[in-house]
């Protein structure tokens, strides 16, 4: 089960969710970009698995709704004053995500990889604990991003911006909507040391047109990145477009989307119920056989 983590100073609620696991699964991922962190209590004595989801009490609404179309039993609390830092801090782990790249808590001093990627647990997504960072990353690194121009679209922590640079990005801009992110992105920045520093720019990727570069990341929830691949095939560009935060169930949709863009997706990764793709113009693709060895497709 996906732990994503992020920490925050806004009044929260747990959603204390129960039922079969699919159900959990989709149901955090339909609640996407409303969800601060979650958390799988210890197993019980052969319950239904649980999962208590943090968000922010004014999205209870929202979260609520879409409850309604779930077969999972709800209950709502307040989160406990000292919780919420005091177990992050805890259950922090180092993430392996490919044999050579390893996430770590800023504070961590014993892990030792070839590349490790410095985050501290904070208000932004993205601490490596959600399988849908992880994919993008190893997507990043099967692609190579020696000397590109990065753009790095839904940025919370900032961890594939600064994964990026750490694999020879020549330049990243990063652009995030949430100011919640904002002291996290740049924090990170400091615990890493970067051969190139990601710009970050405060706005909507929904708005976004500038894709004059060389890769796009985003992981984002299909909402958002089923525009944004809109735009991108629009503004002619020639970059390779890592897509994540998709579920396996979206496969079809992604790659039917695709198609009507004179784009195609490829190279699709999985990991659980997770999803990640490179998507690009269909005429950029080279001939001849190019997967690479453990691609999907
Ligand atoms: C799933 S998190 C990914 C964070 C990080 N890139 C990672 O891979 O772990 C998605 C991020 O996209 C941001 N986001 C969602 N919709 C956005 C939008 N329309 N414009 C800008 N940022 C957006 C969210 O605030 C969140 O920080």
């Amino acid at each position: 089960m996906v732990v994503p983590a992020a920490a925050t100073r806004r009044e929260l609620l747990i959603l204390e969710l129960e039922g079969p696991r699919e159900e959990l699964e989709i149901c955090l991922a339909q609640l996407g970009d409303l969800v601060t962190g979650a958390l799988e209590p210890p197993a019980g004595n052969g319950g239904n698995p649980q999962l208590y989801v943090y968000l922010a009490a004014r999205d209870r609404p929202a979260a609520e709704a879409l409850l309604m179309t779930r077969r999972l039993s709800s209950t709502w609390r307040p989160v406990p004053k000292e919780d919420w830092e005091v177990n992050w801090r805890k259950d922090f782990e180092p993430v392996t995500v490919t044999a050579g790249i390893t996430i770590v808590p800023d504070w961590d001093t014993t892990t030792n990889a070839p590349i490790l990627i410095r985050i501290r647990p904070g208000l932004a997504f993205g601490t490596g604990h959600h399988a849908t960072t992880c994919l993008a990353i190893r997507a990043i690194d099967r692609l190579g991003c020696r000397g590109a121009r990065v753009l790095d679209l839904g940025s919370g922590s900032g961890v594939l911006a600064i994964a990026a640079s750490l694999l020879g990005a020549a330049r990243v801009v990063a652009v995030e909507h949430d100011p919640d992110c904002e002291g996290n992105f740049k924090d990170n920045l400091t615990f890493n040391s970067l051969p190139v520093t990601p710009r970050l720019v405060a706005g909507d990727v929904l708005e976004w047109t500038d894709f004059d570069c060389d890769l796009v990341l985003a992981n984002i929830n299909p909402k958002v990145v089923f525009p944004v691949l809109e735009h991108f095939s629009r503004s002619k560009s020639r970059a390779r477009f890592i897509v994540s935060g998709l579920l396996t169930g979206d496969e079809t949709r992604l790659k039917t989307h695709c198609r009507s863009l004179g784009l195609t997706a490829r190279s699709l990764l999985r990991e659980a119920e997770w999803l990640s793709a490179v998507v690009e113009r269909r005429d950029r693709r080279p001939a001849g056989p190019a997967t690479a060895a453990g691609e999907i497709d």
